[in-house]
């Protein structure tokens, strides 16, 4: 009997419950999956932030696997405490829901959407015809599981697609570029940038007054990624010079995001709550149960997290 501990805590049990049964039985595993065991009996636990995680993972000592329930894990992956193996969470259903994020709003951006509401607001008959999707470069900061899927869509409607990642990638479609030199061709090149990189402190602030400096005027910037990966008063001051055109932005360094904070009320920026993707149970049981076999039998876990690299 393997003892899987939830610890992604009591508001999700709810929603994962039944799924993650349903998918262990299915993966022809025997399991106790609880809320509580002692810690000497548990052989797996499931993380997510904001739960039941224990700050001390010393007292897990039979533990061989911690299953992150998000894709980042900027919260777990510092602990030193923590010397089972982790792994983050790729689902098929959170990746789609990027997907359908990104292009939405790269769609949004590209039409001109705010600017048609403006001069609808002014009873102003403005034709202005936008380019061709083939006419209009994106840079995608981040080629892993979500910035790849979301540059394969993007190249499918027509875009001219860049992408940024750590280590050199080659993705059909997509023009990839590489380590500090590559992100600034990239950017100089780009009118609307995706930012889809973990919190890491290697991408902190990647969007700064000199990286911003060096994007077309009145550029789009849209960040599903992490609020870290910004530096708010440069993004602030792009904005208001017009260097930034627009920016939506969904995640932030403290969330919710205070009610004083410039960004609820600037003109030019598109507020969404931390909403960008969410990790659909139905899809993502299975993902669990899948890397809870392999650590069972031994073959190499699923999206292993570097703890050197941070993600
Ligand atoms: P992956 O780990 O699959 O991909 C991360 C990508 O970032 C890789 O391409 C990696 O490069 C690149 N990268 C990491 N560090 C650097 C660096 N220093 N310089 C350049 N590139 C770097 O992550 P996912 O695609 O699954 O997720 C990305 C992030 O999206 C998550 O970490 C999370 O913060 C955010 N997210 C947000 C959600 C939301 O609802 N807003 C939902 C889910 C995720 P390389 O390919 O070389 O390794
Ligand atoms: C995640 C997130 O990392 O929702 O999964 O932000």
């Amino acid at each position: 009997m393997t003892t899987i501990l939830f610890a992604a805590g009591q508001r999700a049990w709810p929603a994962w419950q039944a799924p993650l049964r349903a998918a262990l039985v299915e993966a022809g595993i025997d399991a106790d999956l609880t809320l509580q065991a002692a810690p000497e009996d548990v052989d797996v636990m499931i993380y997510a932030p904001g739960g039941d995680t224990p700050a001390d993972f010393t007292p897990f000592s039979n533990c061989r696997l911690v299953q992150s329930l998000w894709a980042g894990v900027e919260r777990i992956a510092p602990n030193p405490t923590l010397t089972q193996p982790l792994c983050r969470m790729v689902d098929p259903g959170l990746t789609q829901g990027m997907v359908e994020y990104v292009a939405g709003h790269v769609l949004r951006a590209h039409l001109g959407v705010e600017a048609v509401k403006s001069a609808q607001q002014a009873h102003d008959w403005a034709p202005v015809i936008p380019p061709l999707a083939s006419e209009r470069p994106v840079a995608i900061l981040g080629l892993g599981a979500l910035g790849a899927a979301c540059g394969r869509a993007l190249v499918g409607l027509g875009f001219q697609v860049l992408g940024w990642s750590r280590t050199a990638r080659q993705i059909d479609g997509i023009t990839c570029y590489h380590g500090a030199a590559g992100l600034r061709d990239v950017l100089a090149q780009a009118e609307i940038v995706v930012t889809l990189l973990p919190a890491t402190a290697g991408t902190e602030n990647t969007l700064n007054a000199e990286t911003l400096a060096l994007l077309s005027q009145g550029a789009a910037i849209i960040n599903p990624g992490r609020g870290s990966l910004i530096d708010d008063d440069a993004l602030l001051a792009a904005l208001d010079s017009g260097q930034i055109g627009h920016a939506t932005l969904d995640v932030f360094r403290s969330e919710p995001l205070p009610q004083d904070h410039p960004y609820w009320v600037h003109p030019n920026v598109t507020v969404t709550p931390h909403i960008a993707a969410d990790t659909r149970p139905s899809t993502a049981a299975r993902v669990v149960a899948e890397n809870i076999r392999r650590m069972l039998t031994g073959d190499p876990l699923l999206n292993l997290v570097d703890r050197s690299a941070g993600y």
